[in-house]
């Protein structure tokens, strides 16, 4: 029985469809191919590879490895991570120990039962700026000869990658540039080692490729080979929710739900859930069972738009700003916003933002502030798709977010009194 999703990844019986994905995923895997899972936010990219190695570890022909490097602050910090995480592997781990031994065995010799979080610590007392190569390269080893091929999950890598490319105001630097050059191509290096042994799948709740093309880095990706995932169909959200209906015993019409999933325009798996889940508050408040096409409207408007849905609007903003810098955050804002407004953006105002920008920021051609820079990572993180000579928003959902926050007196940068 499926159970609520919440906002962190879900599996087992909480995971809904996503069939051919899994088969996708799984033939790579099987065949040694690496791969960089791409999506918009909240599609459920962790939740698919979450699935998916809990579905290849059961068969006992593979071990699994999940690694979050969101808060990896440096190359040498994310193979401590690494590492770590490779402790369930138990040959791999018995070898990444003996690399480690006099770090973490006590006065007697005996290594001792720590937690993760210890045993982290205790890695990266052992790995530096100096010899995280070698130290990475000892992990991939030991996974290499585990026994059973890995199959290596590294989720968050381009939230790294933009940590080291980036200073502490935001700005790229030349140390940083190479940095990630050097991380990557250690990272494809050690990935062509072990290949057959080891495959990896790479995701991340933002896009790697505008900010490795725009570090001129783009080639030190090409051993992964993209898998973009989608979202629902109309009728995969529509059993989901159904599912979810039954699970909860919730009366949803076949017409309700087909009006939920119109309002979102793209199923967004998150954004499904999070639609049943205010359904559910909102019927229970009222003491019924059974969702009328005004419920709909009403939850679709006073809750998923109200104050608790735009807690979830902040954190794609978040993101943004972390990807695009301050300066290429209020490039994004502008965007989205005239967007919003005006269900749409034509190509002739993408170039007089452009030109806008172009002469207000000439000084400043690093920064990520350039309007192409900044579409692209709008198209490749799901906010916008070209279409009728311009760009509209993808999601129903993020375009009324959007509205509702920033839209209201809204004038264009280039109509404003400076
Ligand atoms: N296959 C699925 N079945 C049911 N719910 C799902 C599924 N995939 C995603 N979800 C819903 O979406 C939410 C987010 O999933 P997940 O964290 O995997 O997405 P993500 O793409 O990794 O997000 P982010 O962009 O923040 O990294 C989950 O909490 C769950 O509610
Ligand atoms: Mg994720």
């Amino acid at each position: 029985m499926i159970r609520k999703g919440g906002s962190n990844w879900v599996d087992a019986e909480n995971f809904f469809d996503r069939k051919t994905e899994l088969e996708a995923l799984e033939e790579r895997v099987r065949e040694g191919t690496h791969t960089l899972l791409t999506a918009q936010r909240r599609m459920g990219k962790t939740s698919l590879v979450r699935e998916l190695q809990r579905r290849l570890a059961e068969t006992g022909e593979f071990e699994v490895v999940f690694v979050d490097l969101e808060a990896a602050t440096d190359s040498a910090d994310a193979i401590a991570e690494i590492g770590v995480q490779a402790k369930p592997v138990r040959a791999a781990w018995d070898r990444i120990m003996t690399v480690f031994a006099n770090l973490v065995r006590n006065a007697a010799g005996r290594i001792e039962e720590l937690s993760v979080a210890d045993l982290k610590v205790k890695l990266r007392a052992g790995i530096d700026a100096g010899n995280w190569p070698q130290r990475g390269d000892a992990i991939f080893a030991a996974l290499a000869e585990s026994g059973w091929p890995v199959v290596l999950a590294i989720d968050e890598l381009p939230i790294l990658v933009n940590r080291l490319l980036k200073d502490e105001t935001g700005r790229w630097t030349p140390e940083g540039k190479r940095e990630a050059g050097v991380f990557l191509s250690w990272l494809r290096k050690a990935g062509q080692a072990h290949r057959d042994r080891v495959t990896m799948i790479l995701s991340g709740s933002v896009s790697l490729e505008p900010l490795l093309e725009q570090a001129g880095l783009s080639a030190h990706a090409n051993i992964f080979s993209p898998y973009d995932l989608k979202p629902w169909s109309e009728q995969t959200a529509v059993s989901c929710l159904e599912a979810l209906a039954g699970s909860y015993e919730v009366g949803l019409s076949p017409d309700a739900c087909r009006d939920m999933c119109r309002r979102l325009r793209c199923c967004i798996p998150h954004h499904v859930q999070m639609f049943f889940d205010r359904m559910h508050d909102h019927l229970r408040r009222g003491g019924r069972k059974d969702a009328s096409l005004d419920d709909v409207e009403w939850v679709y408007v006073r809750e998923m738009q109200g104050v608790r849905g735009q807690a979830d609007l902040q954190h794609y903003e978040g993101r943004l700003e972390t990807v695009l810098g301050r300066a290429g955050y209020a490039v994004a804002l502008e965007i989205l916003t005239a967007t919003a407004v005006d269900g749409g953006i034509a190509a002739e105002t993408v170039d007089r933002y452009g030109s806008w920008y172009s002469t207000r920021d000439a000084q400043d051609e690093d920064s990520a502030a350039s309007v192409d820079h900044v579409l692209h990572v709008l198209q490749h993180d799901g906010y916008l798709e070209p279409g009728d000579g311009g760009y509209r928003f993808v999601s129903g959902l993020v375009e009324d977010w959007w509205r509702g926050r920033y839209g209201q007196r809204f004038v264009p940068v280039f109509d404003r009194q400076q």
